[in-house]
């Protein structure tokens, strides 16, 4: 599992106050919490007393506190106080648990698992999510985390996969070939292209009558791709981000942002009712796909790349992804033979 980049552990919404929440992240159970001055913690979701989950207990202050029996551990994993000892003994040094590195950025609280120092920087770019109202799901998928991310930037399979959700307000493609504009980097790459609009009259009344619809798309690797869709007026952002729980598990989160749609007392809740609805359905109409890509890939091999030029999408993807994973590997031998000199 690539440790060394920033996930997304939870929105700032899933927050409540003096509760903190338990999430499964790359096989590690960690507990986020925010303190009453606002810091957000995320912590190895145990307590060191008897093991129990820290994320049963609730934050009391700058601490958060087991329910057990009550001992406070700091937002940098230190136990700060144990109630049953006698006030003239300091809490012993030792007694903590361990912490992640946190960072709250674009309503999001991202952690970082891995030994190289972590660089804000590299955060995917989700500044729709800093100004425009947002809706968010998550799923879990029997999927392959390369083919999902994959998947959600493949331009072609809206018409199919979707065509009972999005199709018409997204736009379709037919068997011409498209000019994606790809620009690539590094560790992402991003491009946009044109969708033709052949929405529903009231689709088009709604999102504008324009022939074309401009689709902008990225994909950060190894975990946050995007959906930007322009209308005249308005806007239409998806993000997922999508990582391993464990061996078998990936969780997928959506994240559905908009501008200027169905804005405005009372339509706004309508608005976030009917996102959160089409989000869950689109992401439901994939994951039959993707679940049974998973369970073929490995027999069968694939034709797409050799038959079909306008996938230069998947094909810089690949690239990208295997370059990647290279150097994560990389960095991964170096940290174990590191370890092994030590010992
Ligand atoms: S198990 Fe947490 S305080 Fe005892
Ligand atoms: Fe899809």
């Amino acid at each position: 599992m690539i440790e060394n980049q920033w996930y997304l552990a939870a929105l700032l919404p899933e927050l409540k106050k003096q509760n903190p929440l338990g999430k499964k992240i790359l096989g590690k159970e960690v507990v986020i919490f925010q303190s009453e001055s606002g810091k957000i913690h995320v912590l190895e979701d145990r307590c060191c007393h008897r093991n129990v989950n820290l994320s049963l207990g609730y934050v009391k202050g700058e601490q958060i506190k087991c329910a057990y029996h009550g001992w406070e551990f700091k937002g940098n994993g230190d136990c700060h106080c144990i109630p049953s000892l006698p006030k003239e003994n300091p809490v012993p040094s030792s007694v903590k648990v361990h912490s992640y590195h946190a960072h709250l950025k674009h309503n999001c609280v991202w952690v970082w698992f891995g030994e190289e120092k972590p660089d804000v920087s590299k955060i995917p770019p989700m500044n729709e999510l800093d100004e425009y109202p947002f809706v968010y799901n998550y799923h879990d998928i029997e999927g392959d985390l390369q083919l999902i991310a994959e998947s959600l930037i493949d331009a072609y399979h809206i018409n199919h996969v979707h065509r009972n959700s999005i199709k018409g307000i997204m736009g379709n493609l037919h068997g011409e070939e498209i000019a994606f504009n790809l620009k690539v980097e590094e560790d992402h790459m991003t491009g946009e292209y044109y969708r033709h609009n052949e929405g529903s009259i009231f689709e088009k009344f709604y999102f504008g009558f324009e022939k074309k619809i401009l689709t902008k798309f990225g994909f950060w690797f190894p975990n946050s791709s995007k959906l930007d869709i322009h209308f005249k007026k308005r806007r239409l952002v998806i993000y997922e981000h999508f990582y391993q729980v464990d061996e078998n598990t990936v969780r997928m989160c959506q994240i559905t942002a908009w501008k200027k749609i169905f804005n405005g007392f009372p339509l706004f809740f309508f608005a976030k009712w009917f996102m959160l609805n089409k989000s869950i359905k689109i992401v439901q109409e994939d994951i039959a796909f993707l679940e049974s890509n998973k369970k073929i890939k490995d027999e069968k091999p694939r034709h797409d790349l050799l038959i079909t030029p306008s996938d230069e999408v998947s094909l810089e993807f690949i690239k990208l992804w295997k370059r990647n994973t290279q150097t994560h590997e990389k960095s991964t031998q170096k940290e174990d033979q590191k370890e092994t000199s030590v010992l």
